[in-house]
């Protein structure tokens, strides 16, 4: 068969993908999100929960997504139809694409939200506002930004600019360009924090919170919540890492590349937890304080630590970057289908694209202000698009890839494609795909469900 080759372009090398991947999957979920959910679900357990969820199921389910990607050389919507077609089944697949398309959107529109904070605290922490603040007055930082929604949108129109001014270079100049800049620069950042946050005192406290496994705390909510953390965290479920698979040169090893973006991903997610935890500790604060967390705990911490406003600064910058190369993954499947659908260049699909995300980035940032009494299933619009992408989208996207590459594409292509020399390794990876991971998504659905009908 003649080797299909994607019209966006392919990365220059197997380093490049795996940059690009990580880029991807480090974000707000791993700096923001994972301390804080870990905080508020008892620490070490859950931990434990979320490691078991990325090796036997994130991992898995990624290895299917890049070799459908690679497979199909297009946009996850019409890579899933040709991978079917190619299997001999309905081009309906596609579902699965349009569904991450959707979760894509909703993820941008409140990712956005939170990375606006992040740049309005970089600003912050780099003029100074944060010296030697107390934290009543930084609670009122952060409360007074969420109630102005002119500020909010002030920061989240940048960050769309910011999220699209790479797409629209596409995937060499675009995309590739952006991850050798900042995947170096955020992992020397991330090194100098952990390097400051090992001198405090609240090191080992942190640490012990991080690892100390008590699983008297633990509730299905909390597996639930690990669960969907793995696919967020992983960018799994909505086509970020089949898009980015597409653009992946062949006769490279998908299983090794694969291992590699979920330990960084991993080992960031620690570190994160490793930075933030001994600061907390170390101020006498509570590691539970939710969103919260980074944007009212740490400015305390910072302001009162020596050289304060420079760790500050670097800080958010890092997860300035974090958010940005991860924001990139979350529209591109949506670009490329644009492109390859209507045969438009980058630059108008960039442009509705932005709009849209940035329109429904409003609704999101209305959350904290205009229109905070509105709800939808007991939560804000805010936590509503939380809560459905990483808790139920993403999940149920994995678990539709899972069924589908474990038992519709034949497993003649997924041995083609993945190229596994070693018989024993390829089976552990087909019976995880095919058993493990739907019936571990099944049962935890479902025993939330109880738990929730109770
Ligand atoms: N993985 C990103 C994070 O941890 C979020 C993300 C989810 C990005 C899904 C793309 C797709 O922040």
């Amino acid at each position: 068969m003649q080797e299909k080759k994607s019209i966006h372009g392919a990365w220059a090398s197997r380093w490049i993908f795996i940059l690009a991947a990580t880029g991807s999957a480090v974000g707000l979920g791993n700096i923001w999100k994972f301390p804080y959910i870990a905080g508020e679900n008892g620490g070490g357990a859950f931990v434990l929960v979320y490691l078991v969820c990325i090796l036997m199921v994130g991992v898995p389910i990624m290895m299917a997504e890049v070799f459908i990607g690679r497979r199909g050389r297009q946009s996850p919507i019409n890579a899933m139809k040709d991978v079917a077609i190619e299997a001999n089944h309905s081009g309906k697949w596609s579902f699965v694409g349009w569904m991450g398309v959707l979760a894509g959107f909703m993820i941008f529109s409140f990712y956005s939200v939170v990375a606006g904070w992040v740049l309005y605290y970089i600003a912050g922490m780099g003029t100074g506002d944060f010296i030697a603040i107390g934290s009543d007055d930084a609670g009122k930082v952060f409360n007074d930004l969420l109630a102005d929604p002119q500020t909010l949108l002030i920061w989240h129109t940048i960050f769309v600019a910011m999220v699209m001014v790479v797409i629209v270079g596409g995937v060499k100049k675009g995309l590739e360009n952006a991850v050798k800049l900042l995947m170096p620069a955020l992992f020397i950042l991330l090194l100098i924090m952990l390097g400051y946050s090992m001198q405090t005192e609240g090191f080992s406290q942190g640490f012990d919170f991080l690892f100390h496994f008590d699983f008297s705390e633990l509730s299905w909510n909390a597996v639930l919540i690990a669960l969907g953390h793995s696919f967020f965290t992983l960018s799994l479920g909505m086509g970020a890492i089949m898009a980015y698979g597409s653009y992946m040169p062949k006769k490279t090893s998908i299983g090794g590349s694969v291992i590699t973006i979920a330990a960084m991903d991993t080992i960031v997610a620690l570190i994160a937890g490793l930075v933030i935890f001994p600061i907390v500790f170390a101020n006498g604060m509570d590691p539970g304080a939710g969103p919260g967390l980074m944007f009212v705990t740490l400015p305390v911490a910072f302001g009162q630590m020596p050289g304060g406003q420079i760790f500050g600064f670097v800080f958010f910058l890092l997860v300035g970057i974090a958010a940005w190369t991860s924001a990139i993954s979350l529209i591109e499947p949506a670009a490329a289908w644009l492109v390859e659908k209507f045969g438009w260049s980058r630059v108008p699909a960039c442009i509705v694209l932005g709009l849209v995300v940035w329109g429904l980035g409003i609704a999101a940032l209305g959350s904290f202000n205009f229109i905070s009494d509105f709800k939808m299933m007991g939560f804000n619009v805010f936590d509503f698009l939380d809560f459905m992408t990483a808790n139920v989208m993403l999940p149920l996207g994995g678990l539709f890839i899972a069924i589908f590459a474990g038992w519709f594409v034949t497993r003649k292509m997924a041995e083609d494609e993945l190229a596994i020399s070693s018989p024993l390794l390829f089976n552990a990876w087909y019976i995880a795909l095919r058993y493990v991971s739907p019936v571990a998504v099944a049962v935890i659905f479902i025993l939330n469900l109880v738990e929730k009908l109770k």
